[in-house]
């Protein structure tokens, strides 16, 4: 006698999280996400539907590129507002 056949044995893999579903254009499959680093400023982040802050708190991205906070400094996180310019000045 043999031992367990794989199909025989339990799914011992940990479950992977549900990933939202992206929308495709016209058949073709959904571009993946692209984060840009400024330098002195934002990420900006392409093609996401979702940023999560610090805190893991899910703030819904509504446009094709948004600027994603990388100093810490903004008034409105995650998103930036502009104050890197103010205390970081560009190189
Ligand atoms: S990167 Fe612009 S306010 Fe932080």
């Amino acid at each position: 006698m043999t031992g367990p056949r794989a199909a025989d044995a339990p799914d011992e893999r940990p479950a992977r999280p549900a990933r939202p579903a992206r929308t495709a254009r016209a058949g073709r499959p959904a571009d993946p996400v692209r984060v840009r680093l400024c330098p002195g400023g934002p990420l900006l982040v392409r093609g996401a539907q979702e940023v999560l802050d610090a805190d893991g708190v899910a703030h819904p991205v509504e446009r094709p590129v948004v600027a994603v906070c990388a100093c810490g400094a903004t008034g409105r996180a995650p998103w930036c507002d502009g104050t890197h310019a103010r205390i970081s000045p560009r190189r």
